[in-house]
């Protein structure tokens, strides 16, 4: 493609175009300060590409989304979480030794670090388990201080984090409920596992319905991975100084606990909540949304990239049907959700605005019919998006274009001033 030109104080510049693999365009303008003096202005990085990157691929206007070259919906419902974690972290699905491997090296590494399940019986019972979860994964790094250089130990961080991660989100449910923790089975699957952790008990074996395991597969695999959002690209910016994986991946924890990314999913349960404490008022909540200068937003409606729809919220929203109606589940906020969102898709202002419901809006819903409580949704979130994270991480490392992130600014304070 030629190169794109810019004319800025009437001067003429060329800066080269990069094209990728779906004919995405990209103006590389890493030149840009050093030929104009100028810089660019984008916050929210709206426009900003920040790297290549070979994992995922979406087409927000189309709602297309594949990881590694797979749509999302023959992946979904298809493989277990092992093997999507496998495909989004190595790059390729794993043959009959690789799984079989990988699957036994995740749950030998899924018991904790006796010393570190210690840390539990600190936290006070008002922690968020997002907190927990956050501290806990950072603090793994002071348990196993080896190399970050070096690919074999790479290897076996990676292998801990996945096989952990889903130990210590049940642990700080047992935690919070006062109930013995039990440890994960190698004849379980990583979702049975976690199933287990979070409603066995030590007198007999905890039988995991099927259903829920297939559910939650599910689940985790849509939340796998979503290109540059804001926790990845925290766990890029973080890891970018060459911080250790478990340091990155845990500032990826935090940053995805907001509610204007995974935190959503527990807020949009407590607002459907609200609703129906209010006799179904959905109205109420959709004029709240639209009032000029409000800060509420409906929660699980908008997203940065999707403005046509999300493919996993169409996805989900047919798994909460199944999972009800298969578990006898007469959820009252399902009828609820599915209210609101029967009359956004008709709103002139959410249609204008291309805000259509997203991940978050079904999965709490879920979540519920599970069993697993509110607070936990976005420990949920975290455990799906944690092969995400560490597959940006990893590309990040051999990426010879990469460099410390380091952002410039528009000083607008005062000028020169003396005392
Ligand atoms: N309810 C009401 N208005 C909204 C909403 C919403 N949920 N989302 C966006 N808008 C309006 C917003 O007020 C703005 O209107 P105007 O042009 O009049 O100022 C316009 O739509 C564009 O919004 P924006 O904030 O500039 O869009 P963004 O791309 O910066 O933000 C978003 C994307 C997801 C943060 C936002 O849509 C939002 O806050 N949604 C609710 C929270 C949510 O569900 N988050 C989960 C996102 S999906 C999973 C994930 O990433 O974790």
């Amino acid at each position: 493609m030629r190169p794109a030109k810019l004319i800025l104080g009437g001067k003429e510049y060329e800066f080269p175009v990069i094209v990728g693999t779906e004919d995405e365009v990209a103006i590389d303008i890493r030149k840009l300060r050093d030929m104009t003096g100028a810089i660019t202005y984008d916050p929210g990085y709206v426009n900003t590409g920040s790297c290549k990157s070979d994992i995922t691929f979406i087409d927000g206007e189309k709602g297309i989304l594949r990881y590694r070259g797979y749509p999302i919906e023959e992946l979904a419902g298809k493989l277990i979480y092992s093997a999507a974690a496998y495909l989004v972290i190595y790059g390729h699905l794993p043959d009959k030794e690789e799984f079989k491997d990988w699957r036994r090296d995740l749950t030998m590494n899924s018991f904790l670090h006796e010393h570190l399940r210690k840390f539990f019986d600190h936290y006070p019972i008002t922690a968020h388990p997002m907190n927990i979860l956050a501290s806990m994964i950072a603090s793994m790094s002071s348990f196993y201080p080896e190399e970050i250089d070096d690919p074999n130990d790479i290897d076996r961080h990676i292998k801990r984090i996945v096989g952990q991660v889903k130990t210590i989100a049940a642990y700080s449910y047992k935690q919070f409920i006062g109930k013995p923790c039990i440890y994960p089975r190698s004849d379980h699957s990583w979702s049975a596992n976690f199933l287990r952790m979070m409603f066995g008990t030590p007198a007999e074996e905890y039988q995991v319905p099927k259903i829920m395991e297939e559910a939650l597969d599910l689940i985790l695999i849509l939340h796998m991975d979503h290109e540059q959002n804001c926790s990845t690209s925290t766990v890029r910016m973080v890891g970018s100084s060459q911080s250790d994986l478990y340091a990155s991946v845990a500032s990826g924890i935090n940053a995805l606990w907001g509610r204007l990314h995974g935190g959503a999913n527990e807020a949009v349960l407590n607002m459907l909540q609200r609703i129906h404490k209010d006799g179904g008022n959905y109205k109420k909540y959709v004029d709240m949304a639209k009032e000029k200068g409000s800060r509420f937003r409906l929660m699980g409606f908008g997203h940065r990239v999707y403005k046509n729809f999300d493919p996993r919220a169409k996805i989900l929203k047919d798994t909460v049907t199944r999972l009800l109606a298969d578990l006898g589940n007469n959820d009252p906020l399902l009828e609820i959700a599915m209210g609101l969102e029967e009359v956004v898709l008709k709103d002139e202002f959410f249609i204008e605005r291309k805000l259509y419901p997203n991940v978050d809006f079904y999965s709490g819903i879920a979540y519920r019919a599970m069993g697993i409580p509110t607070d936990m949704f976005t420990v949920l979130f975290a455990m799906g998006r944690m092969p995400g994270w560490i597959a940006h991480w990893l590309e990040m490392r051999t990426d010879r274009d990469q460099r410390i992130h380091r952002p410039r600014q528009l000083y607008t304070g005062p000028n020169l001033q003396h005392l």
